[in-house]
């Protein structure tokens, strides 16, 4: 087959010819052909998303999975129930806010939508790119275009049109030429059918500027870290091993100037580097590719699928990459790096490790942290930090004043207590303060690790799991106690009748909430507080070494 090639690199010169090639682009995806497209993340490899057999012809062409849905790609909000029902209203806020741009949601479909672009599931992924060339495009098109990335599968997605000659020249129908993408990963994913919405692919778009909209978003599992056995992610694309060169990639982690030296360390004459271009001269003897410089993460999100791909046509036996901090695009380049290291990571910071504790009144947590401390470990009381926030941080005043203005006096004095009563019995309310102090507690929790000294700190939250706190934890441990004992502790502990007791713990969530959420579990059925601390001592003391030696040769 004869790949066209529509250069639309300059659409600012003769019109007619512009119109003429996205015309000619439109009509063989109208007729059921294979057009890679520009957008600002990746190229796509776009085909008719309501012909059931044009899609299937992506698959052939790219030796994609079938179980792997596309995405719908459209020209704004106003598409969205032609082929999706039941359409929640914060998907428009969503739209409004970011469309065009790199957002992919995904919602309930509708029937017109074929099984084959969606594999099968009940829902589809819908996203409004922002490439003036494409949008015209499907607008001349007509109908919605389904485009995954336009690489081979299991190669590193096309950041220009030469990435997609590469892989696909003679197999499809046509290639638009809509110059370098400007983001450089694909988008980030949101399905918006679950409650809290969920992201399941970290991409252009930063999760805290979504979070910042909408509130709390949980993290999938398959975002940070390699499934199991058997696990399935909500993304099925997420399963796969992507963006993986011949050569097999260790991604270390941690401050810019450790993760180097942690390289220097690790390599040989036939390694190869990829780094910060602070840190090119470290690693003369080897092949390097940079990703640009270590504080400018929209550089490193344009490259580091170049920067992955030019590896392809090494020698090199091995490859160990330099990896941003999670913050802003920095949690999209590095799910892209780990991904291509199948998540083998380790962490140049390996010496530290940071513990989230939770549980219910009574099970002994004061005494875990107890155990922390004589272990030479800090304590972050969530509660504390909360507190100190109420009065220094104008931000989270700023949030809550206008969610509960009736809780400020006139000169806009906070009143604690009316805060409180406000959301005492209303559970709305409440989940909407929460919302806003967890949005602001995170950065400051990471502000505090950051500047921090020491090795071992322990974070103590009762919402731990809620409020995402578990994303800055090596681990998290529930700590749980025989119901019978917690009933007695507490009365002793507070002078307090045994009903009213057994009344507080049952307002609390249960052992198996804390059980079920966090990797493991510290139960406490000692007879007295020091037994328990010196048995959750130990308990810490062969967590701590666990984790330092995974940190050390990495996970997986
Ligand atoms: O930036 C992007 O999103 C690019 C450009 C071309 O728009 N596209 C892209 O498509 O990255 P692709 O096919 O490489 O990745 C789509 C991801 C896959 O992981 C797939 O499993 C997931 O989206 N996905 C698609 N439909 C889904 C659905 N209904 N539910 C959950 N995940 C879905
Ligand atoms: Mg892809």
């Amino acid at each position: 087959m004869h790949t066209l090639y529509f250069d639309l690199r300059d659409t600012k010169g003769q019109q007619k010819e512009i119109e003429d090639k996205i015309a000619a682009a439109a009509k063989i995806l109208r007729e059921g052909g294979l057009v890679a497209i520009p957008t600002e993340t990746v190229y796509g490899l776009g085909a008719n998303g309501l012909d059931g057999e044009a899609v299937q012809r992506i698959f052939e062409a790219k030796g994609r999975p079938n179980d792997n849905p596309l995405i719908l790609h459209v020209t704004g909000q106003q598409w969205l129930p032609r082929y999706c029902r039941d359409v929640p209203p914060i998907a428009y806020v969503l739209a409004r806010k970011f469309w065009p741009g790199p957002l992919t949601m995904i919602l309930k479909r509708k029937p017109v939508v074929p099984d084959e672009t969606t594999a099968g599931l009940d829902t589809v992924a819908m996203r409004c790119p922002n490439h003036p060339v494409t949008l015209a495009i499907i607008r001349e098109a007509g109908v919605p275009i389904a485009a995954p990335s336009a690489n081979t599968s299991g190669r590193p997605s096309c950041t220009s049109a030469q990435d997609v000659l590469e892989d696909m020249d003679g197999k499809i129908q046509g290639v638009v030429d809509g110059g370098p993408c400007t983001v450089g990963v694909e988008s980030t994913i949101l399905d918006l059918t679950c409650e809290p919405p969920r992201l399941l692919r970290p991409g252009g778009l930063p999760l805290e500027d979504l979070e910042r909209l909408i509130g709390h978003i949980d993290v999938d599992k398959a975002v940070t870290g390699a499934l199991k056995e058997g696990e399935k992610p909500k993304a099925p694309g997420m399963k796969y091993r992507h963006y993986a060169p011949k050569a097999p990639v260790t991604v270390i982690t941690g401050a810019p100037e450790k993760s180097a030296r942690e390289i220097q360390k690790r390599i040989t004459a036939t390694s190869g580097v990829i780094c910060f271009d602070e840190f090119a001269h470290l690693f003369r003897e080897q092949e390097v590719h940079t990703l640009g410089p270590s504080g400018d993460k929209l550089t490193q999100a344009q490259r580091v699928f170049d920067a992955l791909r030019t590896f392809d046509n090494s020698a090199v036996t091995e490859i160990f990459a330099q990896c941003p901090d999670n913050r802003g695009l920095g949690l999209a380049v590095g799910n892209r790096l780990k991904k291509a290291a199948g998540f083998h990571v380790i962490e140049a910071d390996s010496e530290r490790v940071v513990l989230g504790l939770t549980g219910g009144t009574g099970a002994g947590k004061t005494s875990a942290l107890r155990a922390i401390e004589s272990l030479g470990g800090t304590v972050i009381d969530c509660d504390q930090v909360y507190h100190r926030m109420l009065t220094e941080d104008e931000d989270l005043r700023r949030d809550i004043h206008n969610a509960f203005p009736s809780a400020f006096t006139r000169d806009g004095v906070l009143d604690r207590q009316k805060l409180g009563q406000e959301v005492f019995s209303d559970k709305e309310r409440l989940a909407q303060l929460n919302e806003i102090v967890y949005c602001h507690i995170i950065p400051e929790l990471r502000r505090m690790l950051e500047e921090g000294t020491g090795d071992l700190f322990a974070i103590d939250a009762i919402n731990l799991l809620e409020a995402g706190v578990d994303q800055l934890c090596d681990r998290t441990v529930a700590i749980t106690a025989p119901a019978e004992l917690r009933v007695r502790r507490i009365m002793v502990r507070d002078g307090i009748t045994e009903q009213y007791a057994r009344l507080r713990i049952s307002a609390q969530k249960p052992d198996e909430y804390y059980r079920g959420k966090c990797d493991l579990e510290l139960n406490n059925a000692a007879d007295s507080p020091e037994t328990f601390e010196s048995e959750a001592r130990e308990f810490f003391q062969r967590l701590i070494e666990t984790v330092k030696e995974e940190k050390q040769h990495g996970t997986v």
